[in-house]
C-alpha cells in the first residue's frame, strides 16, 4: 500500500526519517529533528520568495495555473464576474458564502452608512504636495484611520471587527476620490450613501465643483469598473496579501495592516504593471511597427509588458474577461487606437513559438489599462483602483489568520552568511572599506 508520507536519509549520518506528507506538503517543522548532532540547531529549508513554501492554508481563493483557473470561495471567477457584484463578491470572500437578499441588503447598508469620513482627513490630505502621487497618499490615509477608530485594536471581538470591516469597505473609495481631488486641485465631493459603491465612488471623482445636479455615471462604465473590482478583489498569496497578513499576524489593528499591504501594491513589480502596459502599447504606436517590438523582445532587449504571469502557465481568465468588457466601454468613450495595437499584438505574440515555447499570455494588466485609460482615469490612480478592490481579499485574508489557531507572529528564519565573532575595534585603529 502506497503511504502518504516521505523517507528522508540523511547522509551526513546516515539516519532516516519518515515525515507525513498532507495535501502536498511536507511541514517544514518536521525537517528540525534532521541534525548532525545535540549541538545542531536541525535542518530548515532556504527559500528566498516563497517560491515553493505553503505560508497559510486558506479556503478563500483557488488558483490553477496551468490550467488558467481562478476561484473565489469555490465559484468560478467567470460566473461571478458575470452575474455578481464587486459588494457581493466582497461578502463571499470575507463571509465564505453568497449572502441572501437580506443578508446583501443589509451588507452593502452598512458599507455605504460608512463611506463618510472625518473632517480632519480633509486637512491630511491638504497637507500633501501639489503633484503627490495618489497611492502615497492612500498609504497615509487608510494608516491614519487607526489614529481615529481606537476601538479597531479590539482585532479579536468579532462585533469591533465587523465594524471595522465596514469602515475600511466604505472608506477606501473615499480616501481614493479626495486624494485624486487633491491631486487636480479640486474641492473634495461627499459620498452618497444612495448611490451604488461604484457609482459613488465615479460620482466623487466626477463632481463639479458647485453643481446643483449630482453627478450621474454612465452605467455602462459604472458595471464595467465594478466588473474590474470583482477581478482585482483577491488573488490569494500575493506580494500585498503577504504584507497583510504579516503586519495582521502582530496584531497590529487593520488600517495599518491595509496601509502595509497598500504600500506592498505600490511597487511595479506588483499593482504597477498596466501602467507599463500603457507605455508600452504607446511606444510601439502602430500596428505596422509590432513584428519590430516583437523581435526586440525575443531577442532579450525588452519584456511585453503585461505578459507572463508567476502562477498563471495559460491564459489568465481575468484577461479573458477584461478584453471582451473593453469592447463595451469603448462602444461608450470611443475607440481606442492602444487596443487595436493590444489585440494585434496579442494575436502575433499567440502564434510565435518564443511565447509559445514560455508559455507566456496576457495577463490582467494587459487590457485593463486601456479600460482606465478610456474611462479617463489618470495613470497615477490605476494601482489606486487596485488598492480598493484588493481591500476585500485582504480583509477576507487577515481575518482568516486571525481565526486560524495554527498562525502566530510571522518570523521567517536566515541563512546568516556574516562575519564569525570579532573584537570590536577603537575609532582611531578602523581603516576605511
Ligand atoms: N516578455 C518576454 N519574455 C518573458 C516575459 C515577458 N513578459 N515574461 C517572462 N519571460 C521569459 C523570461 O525571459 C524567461 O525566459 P528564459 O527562461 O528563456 O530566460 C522566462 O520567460 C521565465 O521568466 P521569469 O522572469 O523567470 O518568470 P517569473 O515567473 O519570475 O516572472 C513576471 C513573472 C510576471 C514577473 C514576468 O512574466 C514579467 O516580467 N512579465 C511582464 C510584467 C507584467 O506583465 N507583470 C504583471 C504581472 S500580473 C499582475 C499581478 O498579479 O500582480
Amino acid at each position: 500500500m502506497p503511504k502518504d508520507t516521505l523517507t528522508i536519509t540523511d547522509n551526513r549520518t546516515g539516519a532516516s526519517y519518515e515525515l507525513p506528507v498532507v495535501d502536498g506538503t511536507i511541514r517544514a517543522m518536521d525537517l528540525r529533528q534532521i541534525r548532525t548532532g545535540s549541538d545542531d540547531f536541525g535542518l530548515m529549508t532556504y527559500d528566498p520568495a516563497f517560491m515553493n513554501t505553503a505560508s497559510c492554508r486558506s479556503a478563500i481563493t483557488f488558483i490553477d495555473g496551468d490550467k488558467g483557473i481562478l476561484r473565489y470561495r469555490g465559484y468560478p471567477i467567470e460566473e461571478l464576474a458575470a452575474r455578481s457584484t464587486f459588494v457581493e463578491t466582497a461578502y463571499l470572500l470575507i463571509y465564505g458564502e453568497l449572502p441572501t437578499e437580506a443578508q446583501l441588503k443589509e451588507w452593502s447598508g452598512q458599507i455605504a452608512a460608512h463611506y463618510m469620513v472625518h473632517e480632519n482627513i480633509k486637512k491630511f490630505v491638504d497637507g500633501f504636495h501639489y503633484d503627490a502621487h495618489p497611492m502615497g497618499m492612500l498609504v497615509c490615509t487608510v494608516g491614519a484611520l487607526s489614529t481615529f477608530y481606537q476601538d479597531s485594536k479590539n482585532i479579536f471581538d468579532p462585533p469591533s471587527r465587523l465594524h471595522q470591516v465596514y469602515r475600511l469597505l466604505g472608506k477606501m473609495p473615499t480616501l481614493a476620490a479626495y486624494a485624486y481631488r487633491h491631486s487636480r486641485g479640486l474641492p473634495y465631493a461627499y459620498p452618497d450613501p444612495a448611490l451604488t459603491y461604484v457609482g459613488n465612488f465615479i460620482s466623487m471623482l466626477g463632481q463639479r465643483a458647485g453643481a446643483c445636479e449630482p453627478f450621474v455615471p454612465n452605467p455602462v462604465l459604472e458595471r464595467a469598473l465594478d466588473l474590474l473590482f470583482i477581478l482585482h478583489a483577491d488573488h490569494e498569496q500575493n506580494c500585498s496579501t503577504n504584507a497583510m497578513r504579516s503586519v495582521g499576524s502582530s496584531h497590529a489593528d487593520p488600517f495599518c495592516a491595509v496601509a502595509a499591504a497598500t504600500a506592498a501594491l505600490y511597487g511595479p513589480l506588483h499593482g504597477g504593471a498596466n501602467e507599463e502596459v500603457l507605455k508600452m502599447l504607446r511606444e510601439i504606436g502602430s500596428r505596422e511597427r509590432i513584428p519590430d517590438y516583437i523581435k526586440r523582445v525575443k531577442s532579450g532587449e525588452l519584456r511585453l509588458m503585461g505578459f507572463g504571469h508567476r502562477v498563471y502557465k495559460n491564459y489568465d481568465p481575468r484577461a479573458k474577461i477584461i478584453r471582451e468588457a473593453a469592447h463595451s466601454v469603448l462602444e461608450v468613450t470611443g475607440s481606442s487606437p492602444l487596443l487595436d495595437i493590444a489585440l494585434e499584438l496579442e494575436r502575433i505574440a499567440l502564434a510565435d513559438e518564443y511565447f509559445i515555447k514560455h508559455k507566456l499570455y496576457p495577463n490582467v494588466d494587459f487590457y485593463s489599462g486601456i479600460i482606465y485609460q478610456a474611462m479617463g482615469f489618470p495613470v497615477a490612480m490605476f494601482p489606486v483602483l487596485f488598492a480598493i478592490a484588493r481591500t476585500a481579499g485582504w480583509i477576507a485574508q487577515w481575518q482568516e489568520l486571525l481565526l486560524d489557531k495554527e498562525q502566530k507572529i510571522a518570523r521567517p528564519r536566515q541563512v546568516y552568511v556574516g562575519h564569525p565573532p570579532r573584537a570590536f575595534v577603537p575609532i582611531d585603529k578602523r581603516v576605511a572599506v
